[in-house]
């Protein structure tokens, strides 16, 4: 068997989780494999509304297997919360959620050093969403992290280690008032919660999986465009967002990679700071944002919004190897009179098709506009349905991107998504 891939294509938050709940179904296992609490995933069924942020989307479908792998960078602090808000509805997760001994864990510290690194940086700052992703993954490619398999030995003594480096970086580096005790109680409260879960060794759990002809979809988070190599540097966060990230992050081999799933808004939002060729500032920004309801899953801050930018798509597509596409949102422009697609860029008045090198402020975004569908298709369930300006849409981003949009999302709902491969 293979693994699929499901990916973000833009800056993130483009539906990752509410796809991966909807397609759980056809898997046996459901997989994180990077990132960590930075991630705001959004679930929406039976009047219930979710958000996780480390445990994988597959977690509300009965007789399914998560793995949070090694990839993957985790808050004990955060991962307790979001147990305890999963055992209200009534879940168990104590049999269906394996954890990676591989994984890093986010020491109080971290936080912290994110804040200091943050506020130090003043005007220039990431605008990260100041989880203590970078310090983090910064001290698992340092070799100094501790990881969930380091809980059982001598675990104290290599904490208070690591924490005594973090004070050093500290006081030495950054003008910041830090108290690390505030929050260290509860964190070692989310080590007893850690600790109970079943820690494996998950690369040989997932090809052990494969073996026995076993399904695995592995849940991206964040987006391309926020990839530590290949978005738009330094204005990404701190892992390989990409398809690759999934072997590095699983265990798996390439040549075990089967479909992979790329998600797109039908429009661009971003949170955080960072170049964004066809943000809006005008009242179309406002309306995007006022009708799909863009602020943070993590943070509630207000996203930025933009046309559907297809330059970097492609590039995502690219980075990738997408091979079929599902369109998230569309319904926020349902009631829109036009609507634009970026196609080009021009940089430095140069007409460009590719993502440039540096992704600057002065990128002028080149449009194609369509008319708008001015229809509601939040009630619809089948593409025939589809208005004959919605169909002219997609088509054209198909053939743009020469991948298939296979599925349309009309609403945050499970049952708001419409497979155009379905009869
Ligand atoms: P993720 O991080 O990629 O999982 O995405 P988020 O959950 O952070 O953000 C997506 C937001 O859009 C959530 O509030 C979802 O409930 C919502 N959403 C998902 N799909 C749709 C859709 O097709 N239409 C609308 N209007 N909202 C959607
Ligand atoms: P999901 O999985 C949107 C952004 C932050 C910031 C940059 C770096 O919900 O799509 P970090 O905390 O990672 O060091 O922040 O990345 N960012 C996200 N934006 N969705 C996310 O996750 C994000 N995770 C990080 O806003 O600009
Ligand atoms: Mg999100």
């Amino acid at each position: 068997m293979k693994v699929d891939v499901l990916l973000g294509l833009q800056w993130g938050d483009e539906g990752k989780g509410k796809v991966v709940d909807v397609l759980t179904p056809k898997y046996d296992l459901i997989t994180r494999f990077q990132g960590g609490p930075n991630a705001g995933h959004t679930l929406e069924f039976n009047e219930i509304k979710h958000v996780l942020h480390t445990i994988p989307s597959g977690i509300f479908r009965d007789d399914k297997i998560n793995v949070i792998g090694n990839g993957v960078v985790i808050d004990p602090v955060i991962f307790k919360k979001e147990i305890e808000g999963i055992k209200k509805l009534g879940i168990d997760l104590s049999k269906s959620l394996f954890i990676s001994k591989k994984a890093h864990l986010i020491l109080p510290s971290h936080r912290i050093l994110d804040a200091a690194s943050e506020a130090a940086k003043g005007k220039s700052k990431i605008g990260s969403t100041l989880k203590g992703i970078g310090p983090t993954y910064m001290d698992k490619t340092g070799r100094n992290g501790l990881r969930v398999g380091d809980i059982n030995s001598n675990f104290k003594e290599k904490y208070e280690l690591l924490v005594a480096k973090h004070r050093q970086m500290l006081d030495k580096f950054y003008e910041f008032d830090y108290d690390i005790s505030e929050y260290e109680a509860d964190w070692f409260e989310g080590i007893k919660i850690l600790s109970e879960f079943q820690h494996i060794d998950s690369e040989q759990f997932l090809n052990d999986a494969l073996k026995n002809e076993k399904s695995i979809l592995a849940e991206g988070a964040q987006g391309t465009l926020l990839d530590i190599d290949f978005g738009s540097y330094p204005f990404v966060t701190s892992s390989n967002t990409v398809c690759a990230g999934a072997c590095t992050g699983l265990g798996v081999a390439p040549n075990r990679i089967g479909n992979v799933i790329g998600i797109f808004k039908a429009y661009c939002t971003r949170v955080g700071m960072g170049p964004f060729p066809t943000e809006l500032f005008d009242e179309d920004g406002q309306r995007l944002r006022d009708n799909g309801n863009e602020y943070g899953s993590t943070t509630g801050r207000p996203r930025r919004c933009g046309w559907l930018d297809l330059v970097s798509l492609k590039y995502s597509i690219m980075i990738n190897g997408v091979t079929e596409l599902t369109m998230m949102k569309s319904d926020v422009m349902d009631d829109f009179e036009s609507v634009k697609i970026c196609t080009s860029y021009k940089v430095n008045g140069k007409e460009v098709e590719h993502v440039p090198y540096e992704m600057t402020d002065d990128i002028e975004p080149v449009y194609t506009e369509f008319k708008g569908w001015q229809t509601d298709m939040t009630a619809m369930t089948h593409e025939n349905e589809f208005p004959e300006e919605f169909n002219a849409y997609i088509d054209f981003i198909e053939k743009e991107t020469g991948v298939p949009v296979k599925v349309v999302s009309v609403g945050p709902n499970r049952a708001q998504t419409i497979d155009r491969m379905i009869d």
